[in-house]
């Protein structure tokens, strides 16, 4: 974050970029897009109106609204990507729709000729409009490489017959990958290819094949042993660049990012405070509610956790949390500034759903992760986190107040919890030396090759 790059102030090729409206796409579409102007692009940006960015953060921009008439108010309300998928991606008028604004677009900038399209890996129906444009389509994957191998491995692993596989070998290894269990596999959401996911999952591989080159929010020190793979199954330009690294996404929040419990914080002791957020679109029940505050209460650790509205399926029984929560050693907010949490000296651990973006931006800041996964590339990414560089532990069973408070323990308190932290900040080291070579010497070629591409 302190390496933001400089305004350049002749702008004479625009960039039009397409975000996938969750914030967990819409972050680090328009933090890659913020990247671009100040290394002297124009920008585009297309967006839908539901889950709309907020466009007054952004006035060296122009928004161009498209596909859909969902008022802002919509928020949040479809809390799955499959509930707004088929509205939008699998209907032709979407690509019509897209089509005829970027034929605008590409006739009136003359002066100022379009680069390139870049697009969220989820609109895959994007590839066919930019090919009949011919229009250059860069997909920006805002997942790992290692969770976008396995989602490209779906069809196989579904011929093993992973997906119908009964409880009683949910501990057994997938032999493809041996770094997951079955379990992890299962959590993914699918129960065969044909599943309106995997469609869509497939649909995204195949499209992103055929794109010009894909941009993944990561480094290369991160998932150094997953390269060889993703440039085998996508043999076309890969770009890494971690976004958390250069840029916050306080301004591509949808949600009002409250600042008040910060007094509170800043008075904690060094790596004292667990930060406890599970994304923005994971939601739990009330008795797991219950169990995570009471967990939180049996590590006797500090806590600031984020508890989203919508977050608790049903109604919230206050009455059910532990006495007096959550105390003075805690505190409960809607919604934080995540980056600059993380970024704080007092934070000891994130308690995380390892969505990619949190995962990330949790590496970039050198914090220790306590992995409690829900579903899609989540549950893969923390066993990477967790089982091969080590820099978290995983909740394997839920939410259980003796297993989150043992958890929390380990990774905070435990001898084990100082190695899992110190190998949390080499692994941080490492992000900021691959990123200075970048930087100032050009040397890691995946990240300088992107802009002498467009
Ligand atoms: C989901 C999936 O979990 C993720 O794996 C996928 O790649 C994108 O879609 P989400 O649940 O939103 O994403 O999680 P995550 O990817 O971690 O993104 C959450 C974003 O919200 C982060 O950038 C985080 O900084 C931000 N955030 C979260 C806040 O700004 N404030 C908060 O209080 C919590």
């Amino acid at each position: 974050m302190g390496n933001q790059p400089q305004t350049t102030a002749s702008r004479n090729r625009r960039i039009i970029l397409f975000p996938f409206p969750f914030q967990g796409h819409i972050n680090p579409m328009l933090q890659l897009a913020s990247l671009l102007y100040y290394r002297g692009f124009s920008i585009t940006i297309l967006h839908t109106n539901f889950n709309a960015p907020k466009i007054s953060n952004y006035p060296h921009f122009t928004f161009i609204s498209i596909l859909d008439n969902h008022p802002e108010d919509e928020r949040f309300s479809k809390s799955l990507l499959l509930d707004f998928a088929p509205d939008f991606i699998f209907k032709q008028d979407g690509a019509d729709a897209l089509r005829d604004e970027l034929e605008l677009l590409l006739a009136s900038g003359k002066d100022e000729p379009v680069s390139c399209l870049i697009t969220d890996a989820f609109w895959h129906f994007t590839q066919s409009v930019a090919d009949s444009l011919n229009l250059p389509r860069l997909v920006l994957r805002t997942s790992s490489l290692y969770s976008t191998i396995i989602y490209s491995s779906i069809p196989l692993l579904d011929d093993c017959g992973y997906f119908t596989l009964d409880d009683n070998h949910l501990e057994e290894q997938v032999v493809k990958f041996p770094l997951l269990k079955v379990k992890d596999i299962l959590k993914i959401g699918i129960r065969s290819n044909k599943d309106p996911y995997a469609e869509l999952i497939g649909d995204m591989v195949k499209q992103t094949k055929a794109s010009s080159g894909i941009i993944w929010n990561s480094f290369k020190e991160l998932e150094e042993t997953e390269l060889e793979r993703v440039q085998h199954d996508f043999p076309i330009l890969n770009f890494l660049i971690p976004l958390p690294k250069y840029l916050t996404t306080s301004s591509s929040s949808l949600l009002d990012q409250d600042r008040t419990f910060f007094p509170w914080l800043d008075q904690q002791p060094p790596n004292s405070v667990l930060y406890v957020s599970f994304g923005s679109i994971s939601k739990v029940d009330e008795k797991e509610f219950v169990e995570i505050a009471h967990g939180l209460v049996h590590s006797k650790q500090a806590f600031l956790w984020v508890v989203r509205p919508g977050f608790v399926k049903g109604s919230t029984s206050l009455e059910l949390l532990p006495n007096g929560f959550p105390g003075e050693s805690g505190r409960v907010v809607e919604w934080a500034p995540q980056q600059e949490v993380l970024a704080h000296e007092v934070t000891g651990a994130f308690w995380t759903h390892s969505g990619w973006n949190s995962t990330l931006e949790s590496v970039c800041e050198g914090v220790a992760m306590i992995c409690s996964p829900f579903r899609g590339d989540q549950p893969l990414d923390a066993r990477y986190m967790s089982g091969l560089l080590r820099v978290g532990v995983y909740i394997e069973n839920g939410f259980q107040r003796e297993e989150i408070s043992n958890a929390i323990r380990r990774v905070m308190v435990d001898e084990e919890g100082k190695e899992i932290r110190e190998r949390a900040r080499v692994l941080k080291q490492k992000g900021d030396v691959s990123l200075m070579k970048e930087y100032y010497g050009c040397s890691c070629k995946y990240n300088c090759e992107l802009l002498s591409s467009l």
